[in-house]
């Protein structure tokens, strides 16, 4: 059983503090001067340690921050509540649709909880909005799904780490596939318009092109407002494209796919893109409208492999039968290299986190094992995933690697 499209509701705004692993035991906020300060001495100090995690609990990709905490806490679940020998203190804050939310919450992260890490952000504008946070502070940030190119390129920290993807890379690894399936018709673009959807694309047309792909158009929707995708999916068409490729992610996806099915389109143009597309608790919402759709991700959960299938198994245990997604996956492997990194750390300084996370080498995970590379983002191989009918269910099959 997939998640069902009852987690697209809109859920409160919270900000909450809590134990994850075997009690979840609630805890009380404001802890300043309390047993709950960060331990400041060395790899010896077995104290608590605070994290916290900035997910959307709110707006459109608030399920993607569902599948986030779930993963997080699958980890602590799964380790006795403890990273690196501590007991984990995990403070949630919510990341919200933007910048405007998501930097004041890991301003309270850091200034007021005053966590050790964060780790969490669904959205490229507000990875990028909280970048400076965390490099002042000298706290440490492991991103666990916004692919900004920025944050690991032109404006990387030692603060900050990836366990996702970043935006240039999963589109581009789709570009030579598209251009041999269109044999040299051209493709139109389009994308939800703010920092990630402008990457996403230009990191597929590059790769498309320059293996002799023809682009007929491009458009860009607002991001979180559009509902009605009608006047841009009547310009895909009238461009005379013979496929589409479009980004986006949770409720926009739903919406997108569905009216792509319901205006007849799938069968003239085949839609493409990156797997957010179809990923999780959107493709159950969407259903036979996405059969068919090609999409590139590091992880599907369909991978036929040992390390997988345990995952799965034990994610459904947890969750009511909810199966995992890359967003969960993702922050999976974020406590994964937080807890090695702690082990390893002279202590819970930004400095000595950061310095840890460097060395903590293979991360054996769900998607395949996988690295930090120099630029602090994960080395790791895309697989070609197709949306099947399987029994009751649409699934996205890993149908060939794409390469890293
Ligand atoms: C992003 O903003 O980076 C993003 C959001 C949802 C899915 C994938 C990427």
């Amino acid at each position: 059983m997939n998640h069902g499209g009852g987690i697209f509701a809109r859920p409160r705004r919270q900000a909450t503090m809590v134990t994850l692993g075997a009690t979840f035991t609630a805890l009380v906020t404001g802890c300043a001067g309390s047993s709950l300060d960060q331990p400041s001495g060395g790899k010896d100090d077995k104290g608590p340690v605070k994290v916290g995690l900035l997910v959307p609990l709110s707006g459109v990709y608030s399920p993607l921050g569902k599948d986030m905490k779930n993963g997080f806490q699958l980890y602590l679940k799964e380790h006795d509540g403890k990273l690196g020998g501590r007991k984990a203190e995990v403070v949630e804050a919510d990341e919200g649709e933007g910048p405007q939310t998501g930097v004041p919450a890991a301003t309270k992260l850091v200034q007021q909880d005053k966590v050790a890490a964060v780790t969490g952000v669904v959205n490229s504008a507000v990875a990028l909005g909280v970048r400076d946070t965390f490099d002042e502070a000298k706290v440490p940030l492991i991103v666990s799904n916004a692919g900004a190119d920025g944050i690991t390129g032109a404006n990387a920290s030692q603060f900050i780490w990836r366990t996702s993807f970043n935006n240039t890379g999963v589109n581009a690894a789709m570009g030579p596939t598209v251009a041999k399936g269109v044999a040299g018709k051209p493709v139109y673009l389009l994308a939800a318009d703010y920092a990630a959807g402008k990457e996403m694309i230009a990191g597929f047309k590059k790769t498309f092109t320059e293996a002799g792909g023809k682009v007929a158009g491009e458009q860009y929707t607002p991001f979180g407002k559009t509902q009605d995708f009608q006047p841009y999916l009547t310009a895909a068409e009238r461009s005379g494209a013979a496929a589409v490729y479009a980004f986006y992610a949770g409720t926009e996806a739903v919406g997108f796919v569905k009216q792509y099915g319901q205006f007849g389109l799938s069968k003239k143009m085949p839609l493409y893109g990156p797997g957010f597309l179809t990923e999780g608790g959107v493709l159950t919402a969407q259903g036979a409208a996405a059969v068919g759709i090609k999409t590139s991700l590091h992880y599907s959960n369909q991978l036929d492999t040992p390390e997988n299938k345990k995952f799965v198994d034990a994610y459904k245990a947890a969750f009511e039968g909810a199966l995992p997604t890359v967003y969960s996956v993702q922050s999976y492997d974020a406590a994964a290299t937080l807890d090695k990194a702690l082990q390893s750390a002279e202590g819970a300084s930004g400095e000595a986190i950061s310095k840890a996370l460097g060395g903590v080498g293979d991360i054996a995970s769900p998607r395949g094992t996988w690295r930090f590379a120099p630029n602090h983002d994960p080395e790791q191989k895309y697989y070609l995933r197709e949306v099947q009918q399987k029994g009751d269910a649409v699934v996205n099959t890993v149908v060939g690697e794409l390469g890293k």
